[in-house]
Order: C-alpha cells, then structure tokens, then sequence
C-alpha cells in the first residue's frame, strides 16, 4: 500500500537512546512524522522522556535489543496494522580503533559482528513486512565500511562489521529490494559518544542531512552508498 502523502508518515527507529538515534528522533518529530523509536533499556532514556512529553502522541517508544530475535519479533507484534514509510536501523557499536585483529578477542569480535551486520539485517528481515511497498529502508553504516577507500588502516573490526552490513544489505537489495529505496548511510564524523568531541559534524546537522538525503530517494527503487550530505561512497 502506497502512502497517499494525506497522513502522517511512519518511522522505526531501532537504537534511538542517545546520538544520532535520538537525533533523529527530534528530526522526524520536527517533520511531523509519527515516530516509534526504540532503545534498549527498560527506563526511558530522560532525552527521549523530554521528547515525548512535547510530542503530543506522535511519539511511540518500544523496548529492544537489536541483537536479541525476540525483540524484534516482539516489536513486529507491536507493528501489526501499521504501515511504515520507513525503517531505520541505527544501533551500532565501536571498538579501539588502534585495535588489529591479532589483538582482538573472540567474543568481541562477535559483538561487533553481530551488532553492526548480522542484526540490522535480520531485523530488516522480520520487520521489512511492515514497510510500504514503495517506502524506504535504510542501515547506519559507515564510510570506514568501503574496501575500496580503506588505504590507511585502523578501526580494523569495526570496518569489517560495516563492510559486511553492506555486502549483506547489497545481497537482500539483489533478493528482496523490489520497489522500496535502499540506503546505506554514512552519517559524517559525528558528535556523539561514539564519535567523540573532536568530531566534525553537530548531530542536528547529520540527522537534517540524512533525512534529506533519505526523502531524496523516497520512491526511487535500488540501493544506493551515500553520506549525509548524498554524496556517493565508493563501496
Ligand atoms: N558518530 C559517528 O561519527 C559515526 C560515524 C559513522 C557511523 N556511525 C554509526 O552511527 C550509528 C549511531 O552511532 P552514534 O554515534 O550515535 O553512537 P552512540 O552515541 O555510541 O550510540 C549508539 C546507539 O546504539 C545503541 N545500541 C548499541 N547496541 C545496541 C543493541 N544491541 N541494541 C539496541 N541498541 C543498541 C545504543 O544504545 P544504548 O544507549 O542502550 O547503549 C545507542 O543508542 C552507529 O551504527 C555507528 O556505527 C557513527
């Protein structure tokens, strides 16, 4: 079912607790969206408590690891008779970035690997049923997720996770993408915990940019590597 543009657009946010989750909470709010964010924790994160006391219903906050199958289910449940214009899965984590892979222990490594590719796409796969036909689905990747680009090294495991969130989002556009807008989405060097102070880019300006960028390829079916400003990335 196509969005007729008469009500509200829906997002789902998955990993909207702080940074550029809850970012773009305020963002789509601002727009007049209806938004269902999620975090983790069972206590509403005071930011996204604010946010909700001034959205006057619009806002929606479920309870989710993205890591953890019933969540997810848990929130399909919670979706059922709503359309979505949009899914979003931001959630992600880093590691040292001076970090090498001879450094790295197992579990960690499978922390990041299964937070920054495998979930966000098996999310997409139990929750894409919830998204219009013609709407959008869109990951947080990164553009330290480019093979091609990567000629200086560092955040060894932390690339490999974004990297292989993109291969596998290229393998479910090529099996299942039909009609929807795919994007893989590089957010800027931002101002977060993640980020860190030094960062380039305030979050008001990426969330505004990556709603931008993301409204610009409504309605046009592919997958597409862009940062915020929609600028191509070299996968
Ligand atoms: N900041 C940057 O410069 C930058 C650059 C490129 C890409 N990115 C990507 O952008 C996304 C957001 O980054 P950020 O800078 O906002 O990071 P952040 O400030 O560290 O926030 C990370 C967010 O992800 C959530 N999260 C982590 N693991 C989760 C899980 N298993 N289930 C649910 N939520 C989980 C966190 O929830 P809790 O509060 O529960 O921990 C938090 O809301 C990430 O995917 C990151 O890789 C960031």
């Amino acid at each position: 079912m196509a969005n007729t543009q008469q009500e509200p657009r829906t997002v789902l946010l998955l990993g909207a607790s702080r940074g550029i989750g809850l970012g773009l909470v305020e963002e789509y709010l601002g727009r007049g969206w209806r938004v269902i964010a999620t975090q983790r924790s069972l206590t509403v994160a005071p930011a996204l408590c604010e946010l909700s006391a001034r959205a006057e219903g619009a806002l929606t906050i479920l309870t989710a690891d993205v890591s953890r199958q019933d969540d997810i289910a848990a929130i399909s449940r919670r979706l059922e008779g709503i359309a979505l214009d949009l899914l979003f899965v931001v959630a992600g984590v880093s590691d040292d970035p001076n970090q090498t892979i001879g450094q790295i222990s197992t579990e960690e490594f499978n922390h990041l690997m299964v937070t920054n590719a495998l979930s966000p796409l098996r999310a997409i796969e139990q929750l894409a049923q919830h998204v219009r036909a013609d709407g959008s689905i869109a990951v947080m990747t990164s553009a330290l997720g480019s093979i091609s680009a990567n000629t200086t090294g560092g955040y060894e495991t932390y690339r490999a996770s974004k990297a292989a969130l993109n291969m596998l989002l290229r393998s479910y556009a090529a099996r299942a993408g039909g009609e929807r807008s795919l994007l893989a989405l590089m957010p800027g060097w931002v101002k977060t915990d993640m980020g860190g102070p030094d960062a380039l880019v305030e979050v008001k300006d990426s969330t505004a940019g990556l709603a931008n960028t993301i409204a610009k390829h409504a309605g046009q079916p592919g997958l597409v590597f862009v940062d915020y400003q929609d600028s191509a990335i070299p996968w």
